[in-house]
């Protein structure tokens, strides 16, 4: 009878396929066991086009080749099934085999992080001066020529404009270069008493060399109350260089000129290096500079709203380039830039 022989040909194809396997094929094995399934049972498989002779086969036989048939199904979804089980133990054996973790080995030393020298020391300038009950403020890196020279009386044709000349996005705006904007925009917003630091970058058109950079960074800071003096000054700012430098730091004013501040300062630290005697550090001066100060300019109060008769104030503004370099013997300010991590792991 042709449909039994066609269900009995089917199932030994069936076997002889799936004795046919090679389970040392672990990429491959499962997708070829799919294709059996699809083969032999799917749709349009082998199976169905035997179970389209059904339709000839004499209504006394019917039951007998329906059980036939049936027996067939489960027979090759049983020889399929294990082979599928074969197959994941084959996969899982391979995988443990090949992808055994030697805990003898030595272990791959993650590299640990850590702050830039110059995070290092603005963390450590902000502390100090938080500590002072300074506030902190933010100010923008873009700026308007008011704010970064106009209303620190630095009008358009002032030569000082020549050592701050920067980047100029429109006539108008440009990179701030100095931190002492931000003096005037909390003078705006903030009356006396005023303490505050405002830390940030600021650019220059600088060429780069080993002192100078287009980019740097600064620490403005600003004090503005009644009966504040340059006696005020001098004592933060000595506490300060103690506190950065060592106990037996002293620091000098020397006349200087902004004209935002008046009279104006610069701060000499005694060279940590030799305490003051003269060395290649501080060029046989003994001494060096910090930043530069002063008491805030009458005419930058008024422009800010703020009666020069009733307050007065101070400023400073340092490089944190600057004391980054001093405090840890960097000689070179491109090494801050380059991103080296030989250099930069001497800071962990
Ligand atoms: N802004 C000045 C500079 O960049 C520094 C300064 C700040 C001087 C505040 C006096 C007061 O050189």
């Amino acid at each position: 009878m042709d449909m039994e022989k066609a269900i009995i040909k089917l199932t030994d194809d069936a076997k002889a396929a799936v004795a046919a396997l090679d389970f040392s094929d672990v990429s491959g094995i499962q997708g070829k066991i799919d294709a059996l399934m699809v083969r032999f049972l799917g749709k349009s498989g082998e199976l169905t086009a035997v179970l389209r002779g059904m339709k000839d086969v004499s209504s006394e036989d019917k039951p007998r080749m329906g059980k036939l048939v049936n027996d067939a199904r489960f027979m090759i979804e049983g020889l399929l099934k294990d082979a599928g089980n074969r197959a994941e133990a084959a996969v899982l054996d391979f995988k443990l085999k090949t992808e055994k973790i030697d805990i003898t080995a030595p272990s791959v030393m993650q590299e640990k992080g850590a702050l830039h020298p110059l995070t290092i020391t603005r963390n450590m300038l902000v502390d100090y001066f938080v500590s002072m009950g300074f506030s902190v403020t933010d100010g923008p890196e873009i700026e308007t020529d008011y704010y970064n020279f106009q209303a620190l009386n630095i009008p358009s044709d002032h030569p000082a404009r020549d050592s701050q000349d920067t980047f100029f996005i429109t006539d108008n705006l440009l990179l701030r270069s100095q931190t002492s904007a931000a003096q005037v925009r909390t003078m705006e917003k903030v009356k006396p008493p005023i303490k505050m630091i405002s830390p940030g970058r600021v650019y220059r058109a600088d060429e780069v060399d080993a002192t100078h950079s287009p980019v740097f960074h600064q620490i403005e800071g600003l004090v503005v109350d009644k009966g504040i003096t340059l006696c005020d000054l001098k004592g933060i700012l000595d506490a300060f260089a103690k506190h950065l430098f060592g106990e037996h730091t002293k620091t000098r004013l020397r006349p200087s000129f902004f004209p935002f501040t008046e009279p104006s300062v610069e701060v000499d630290a005694s060279c940590v290096h030799c305490g003051g005697k003269g060395c290649k550090a501080c060029k046989g001066a003994g001494w060096i500079e910090i930043l530069g100060a002063g008491m805030v300019n009458r005419r930058v109060l008024q422009v800010c709203g703020i009666d020069p008769d009733v307050y007065s104030g101070f400023a400073f503004g340092m490089g944190i380039d600057r004391i980054t370099n001093l405090k840890f013997g960097v000689t070179d300010m491109r090494l801050l830039f380059e991103n080296d991590v030989r250099f930069l792991k001497n800071f962990r």
